[in-house]
């Protein structure tokens, strides 16, 4: 079965699959995407993920290439034309194809929109047996971080020096030397006092997560107690239990910060209660799904 890419109204083979060389995706890094989990069958919190799409292209006034639904027609092509169960669909909306220039381009020119699937394992016991080291690193992006910009120049920087050191992710530290997220992931703690930390979402300073949604809400529904506010690496060394959530990664716990291992180095009971929480949400097709709220 060849994999089949969506590039601007064409389902094509992923190998040949192209934008031109014009588009504003390429040489602007301007455009805005998505990642949603494949889950035995089912886009883990699609609402929510297009709930974001929607806003973060309002914010850089890119019109939606084309309507939720029509979206939603060519997600589950995708699904069904790729054949798989279990993966990660990215879509990829730019300002579309124009003669290089800053300026926004003419009306009409067309946003570019791109999908991808590709095949990834969901073996949770793997999964959480699989708690990895992260390092820190200066936050070094730009201020909108709440937009889901394909500007990831800052990321992939980060995630890279944080594998350079042994590091599955880098954590990302502000100027205030208060941790902002993950490269590619949004970053909890639990601290001495078994409450759940992560960083406020209000303030443009971290991309709010739709896995980090879901994880509030269902830890207010099970009176998990969680604190919103930033936490520097000092008291990050300290947690009793650290993790990151993503769509791709879901929950991946942390066996080390900067070389300062946290518990025993494994998963430790909240993460893993929050992780069997949040797979029983993605997972329960009955179950309605998490709104993503912009605030
Ligand atoms: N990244 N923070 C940043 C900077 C991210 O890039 C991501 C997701 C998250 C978590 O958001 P969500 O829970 O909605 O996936 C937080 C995706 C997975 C990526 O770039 O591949």
């Amino acid at each position: 079965m060849p994999r089949i890419a969506y590039v601007n109204g064409r389902y094509v083979p992923h190998l040949s699959a192209q934008v031109h060389i014009e588009d504003r995706g390429f040489q602007f890094a301007d455009g805005i995407y998505e990642v949603v989990a494949l889950i035995d069958g089912k886009l883990c919190d699609e609402v929510g993920h297009l709930d974001r799409l929607e806003r973060s292209l309002r914010e850089i006034d890119i019109a939606m290439p084309m309507s939720r639904r029509s979206l939603q027609v060519v997600m589950r092509q995708m699904v069904s034309r790729n054949r798989i169960k279990n993966g990660a669909l990215y879509i990829q909306v730019s300002r579309g194809a124009a003669a290089r220039d800053f300026k926004f381009p003419a009306p009409d020119v067309h946003p570019t929109l791109v999908m991808t699937l590709r095949y990834m394992s969901f073996d949770i016991a793997a999964r959480k047996a699989g708690a990895k080291p992260v390092v820190t690193v200066p936050d070094i992006r730009w201020k909108r971080r709440d937009i889901k910009s394909t500007a990831l120049l800052a990321q992939v920087l980060a995630k890279q020096a944080g594998v350079a050191k042994g590091a599955a992710e880098a954590w990302m530290v502000d100027d205030k030397g208060f941790i902002t997220e993950g490269s590619s992931s949004n970053a909890w703690i639990i601290d001495a006092k078994g409450r759940l930390l992560t960083r406020p979402a209000s303030g443009n300073g971290i991309l709010k997560g739709v896995t980090r949604s879901a994880l509030q809400a269902l830890c207010k529904a099970e009176g998990i107690e969680l604190v919103e506010r930033a936490f520097t690496p000092a008291e990050a060394y300290k947690a009793r239990e650290a993790f990151t959530s993503s769509a791709t990664a879901l929950i991946m716990p942390v066996s080390s910060i900067d070389g300062h291992k946290i518990g025993n180095g494994k998963i430790g009971p909240i993460t893993d209660k929050i992780y069997d929480l949040y797979m029983a949400y993605a997972t329960d097709p009955a179950r309605k799904q998490q709104k993503w709220d912009p605030r």
